[in-house]
């Protein structure tokens, strides 16, 4: 029996949230990978893209997951890009039932307005809005791979961790 619930899905589709309430109704562990990346590294992930640049991210991110996917009992929360990396997915799959939220374009424009997130930051509402209709076409394909895809659009975090729930029995 697989112990990780791994949540995967674009910025902004409630992962971070919803993860925090299903860890705590199952008794796991919540873990963020960026928050766990942030620790490990002592740098926000903004001045890491600012500093850096994406590409260290990224590898930071696939060590982080790394590490995480050899312990259990944990609810995995991964940044939007992590879907994306065949390897990484291997990996939390191996021990790891991945759930998918998604959400319309719209829905996570209204819910990314701080300048939080260094690839949606610093932009006009208009340009954010073509920027995630953009990634969100080269994703969507990966985020289709999950076990079980929610739509956020209409649903609160409470009732996300009911869905699962249900799906988990
Ligand atoms: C990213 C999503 C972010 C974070 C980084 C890159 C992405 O995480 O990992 O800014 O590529 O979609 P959230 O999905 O938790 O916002």
């Amino acid at each position: 029996m697989k112990s990780n619930i791994v949540l995967i899905g674009f910025m902004g589709s409630g992962k971070s949230i919803t993860g925090k309430l299903l860890a705590y109704r199952l008794g796991y562990s919540f873990v963020d990978t960026d928050t766990a990346i942030e620790q490990e590294y002592k740098t926000k992930i903004k001045d890491m893209f600012a500093k850096e640049g994406e590409a260290v991210f990224r590898q930071r991110e696939t060590a982080t997951i790394q590490k995480l996917a050899q312990k259990s009992h944990q609810v995995i929360s991964t940044g939007g890009g992590v879907a994306t990396k065949e390897t990484d997915m291997q990996e939390l799959r191996k021990n790891g039932i991945v759930i998918a939220l998604t959400a319309m374009p719209h829905t996570i424009l209204k819910r990314t307005g701080n300048d939080k997130r260094p690839l949606l930051a610093k932009k006009s509402n208009e340009e954010r809005l073509k920027t995630i209709i953009e990634l969100m076409a080269k994703r969507a394909p990966f985020y289709k791979k999950a076990d079980l895809i929610i739509k956020t659009d209409d649903t609160t975090p409470l009732q996300n961790v009911e869905i699962i729930m249900k799906y988990l029995k």
